[in-house]
């Protein structure tokens, strides 16, 4: 497993295009509302993403037929946008927006909660995002990649289950590239993180457990168990003295 080093030039495309995907996904998470259609926040993506210049990295992508994944409550990740889902008051959504721009990709996502929503499931929320960070807080440059893993399992404890089906990846000049990025790593394990690297950290807590299964669509992957997941992701560049997260706002 090669993973490439990006030089300096290739860095400010990667923040570029980080800065576009993170846009795009404050941009729609402004605008949900119940009664929306999931296949609505596909639309919002596609205009956004071409206002800025870029291109949605995931339409066409092994054939998935829409240019943002929107996964409410039980879907886990991969949720296709479509005319017949409607968000409703107190669902969670994931909303994964990746653009191209200039040859380079950003990979962010979020789970926003529609109105009021219960307090479990603004827990679950609050927990994935803070597995996720938790998660790039442990990138430093000399770590090992399943240090992150194992922040992210330390983070979570036994107020949820980490989905291990699913992990991140390597980013660049395509939106999945090496390595793997467990959710679940053992610490000490793994390839060392040098300056240079980039690469997503996206953990999906799952509410029951961690166990999933894929719809008939061959995408949509939910709970096998039925009940909730949330999911938060970055794109990550290690820098000399830490973590440089690339999906922020400009
Ligand atoms: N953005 C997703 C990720 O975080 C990619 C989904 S692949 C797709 O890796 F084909 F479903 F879009
Ligand atoms: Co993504
Ligand atoms: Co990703």
């Amino acid at each position: 497993m090669a993973i490439t080093i990006l030089a300096p030039a290739e860095r400010e495309r990667l923040r570029k295009a980080g800065r576009a995907a993170a846009a795009t996904l404050a941009y729609v998470g402004a605008r949900l509302a119940p009664g929306m259609t999931t296949a609505a926040i596909d639309r919002l993506v596609r205009a956004h993403t071409a206002a800025q210049g870029g291109r949605p990295s995931q339409l066409g992508y092994h054939g998935f037929p829409a240019a943002v994944c929107v996964s409410p409550n039980d879907v886990v990740c991969h949720g296709v946008p479509s005319e017949h889902v409607r968000l409703a008051e107190g669902d969670i959504v994931n909303v994964d927006v990746t653009t191209e721009l200039d040859g380079y990709h950003g990979d962010t996502s979020a789970t926003f909660v529609i109105g009021a929503a219960a307090p479990h499931a603004r827990a679950l929320v609050e927990l994935a995002r803070g597995a996720r960070d938790a998660g790039v807080a442990a990138a430093e440059p000399g770590a090992r990649l399943g240090d992150i893993g194992a922040a992210i399992v330390a983070h979570v404890g036994a107020a949820g289950r980490v989905v291990e089906a699913y992990g991140g990846h390597g980013i660049g000049r395509a939106m999945h590239l090496d390595p793997h990025v467990s959710h679940v790593g053992r610490a000490g394990a793994g390839h060392r993180l040098r300056e240079g690297m980039a690469f997503t950290i996206e953990p999906m807590v799952n509410a029951g457990s961690a166990a999933v299964r894929t719809d008939a669509d061959g995408w949509t992957v939910r709970t096998a168990d039925g009940a909730l997941s949330a999911q938060f992701e970055h794109t990550v560049l290690i820098g000399p003295h830490g973590p440089e997260i690339t999906t922020v706002l400009g």
